[in-house]
Order: structure tokens, then C-alpha cells, then sequence
């Protein structure tokens, strides 16, 4: 590949400009993202097409380290947003915690997760803070964003950052609750929109034969 040194000339300027401009445009989406569509890890999901989950190395709301094999034993309901996102977020996670309500003392053999996709702002304190508005039992991750990214492409996670006319981003996510068993492997998923009470039942009902 040639190198190309930009000029001094006047009218230079401005080309030079722009392609920084242009540059900087680029390096904006080679941020983390999903490496396929929406559409496609949609239908992996929804078909069961390729396997779903895996081992992470992430940092939870306290600060901690976490991977998968520290909750080995127990389901886990993960989730994966961010804590900016307006409504879906909000809403998914106050429905995995009206489930393990549902769940009762059983809800202690159930970990629910959420795993950030925006680990530039949500940070564990950010985490933590966010989360103390939802159920006490829910545990926020974060890491790199190279960690982050590597988890969503084992849970096939579709996320994008887009750019809002403010100068601010939001991201684009699918919204799967995915349930995997207590030795980690890939049970199912809720769609968005699951009621409380349908979730509570898949649960226990996957319980009474761990
Ligand atoms: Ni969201």
C-alpha cells in the first residue's frame, strides 16, 4: 500500500480536511459492532441455526471479574442493552425481575445478567448506579469493548452504534432474554415483549429437571 503525504498547498486544506472528516466517519463505525445484519442473527435465533452462548471474561457492577464458569449451578436469564437505551432496556429488566419475584424462593437458583453493549459510558459504577433502580438480584457486566463484543457475537447479539443529531449516540440491540442451564448450555430465548409470568413458568419449569 502506497503512502500518501498530504500536500501544503492551499486548495490541499480543505481535501485534507475532509478525508480527516471522512476518516473519522470510518473509524466511528469500525467501533464494536455485530459483524452480521440484524435480519441475520434475527433468523440464527429464531431458527436455532448455530449455537448460542460461551465463555466471557467481563466485569460485573462491583468491579469484580466475572466469566460464565462463576455461575455454573445456577440458570441464568442474560440480557444484553444498555443503560441509555429509553424504553426496551428499561423494560426487559423490570420484567426479569417481576419473573424471579414470580419465582419466589426458587429465584435463588436463577442469575439474571445484563451485559452492557455501550462499555464506553456504562461503567461498573454506572452499572451499579443504574441498577439499583431494578431487581436487587440483577448483575450488570461490562468490560472492553473487545470483551463485550466477543460475548455478544457468542450470544449472536446484534448491536450498532448510531449516531444522533445531537452529536450523541444511541445502539441499536436485538432484545432475546436467553435462558442457558445451570451447566451453562443454551436452553432457549424470550422474545421481546414476554410477560413476567410466561418467563417465571419456562423457568421453573426448567428447574424441577436440573
Ligand atoms: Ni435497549
Amino acid at each position: 500500500m502506497k503512502t500518501w503525504v498530504p500536500g501544503t498547498r492551499p486548495g490541499m486544506t480543505a481535501l485534507v480536511t475532509a478525508l480527516a472528516i471522512l476518516a473519522g466517519g470510518v473509524t466511528t463505525s469500525a467501533q464494536p459492532a455485530s459483524s452480521r445484519s440484524a435480519a441475520e442473527l434475527m433468523d440464527v435465533v429464531m431458527w436455532g441455526r448455530e449455537p448460542i452462548g460461551g465463555p466471557f471474561a467481563l466485569t460485573d457492577h462491583t468491579g469484580a471479574p466475572r466469566t460464565d464458569a462463576d455461575f455454573r449451578g445456577k440458570l441464568l436469564l442474560v440480557y444484553f442493552g444498555f443503560t441509555y437505551c429509553p424504553d426496551i432496556c428499561p423494560t426487559d429488566l423490570q420484567t426479569m425481575g417481576l419473573a424471579l419475584d414470580r419465582l419466589g424462593e426458587a429465584a435463588d437458583r436463577v442469575q439474571p445478567l445484563f451485559v452492557t453493549l455501550d462499555p464506553e459510558r456504562d461503567t461498573s459504577e454506572h452499572l451499579a448506579r443504574y441498577l439499583s433502580s431494578f431487581h436487587p438480584r440483577l448483575l450488570g457486566l461490562t468490560g472492553t469493548p473487545a470483551a463485550v463484543h466477543a460475548a455478544a457475537e457468542a450470544y449472536r447479539v446484534y448491536y450498532a452504534k448510531v449516531s444522533t443529531k445531537d452529536g450523541d449516540y444511541t445502539v441499536d440491540h436485538s432484545g432475546f432474554i436467553y435462558l442457558m442451564g445451570a451447566d451453562g448450555r443454551y436452553i432457549g430465548f424470550f422474545p421481546p415483549g414476554s410477560p413476567p409470568e410466561t418467563i417465571a413458568k419456562a423457568v421453573s419449569q426448567v428447574l424441577a429437571k436440573e
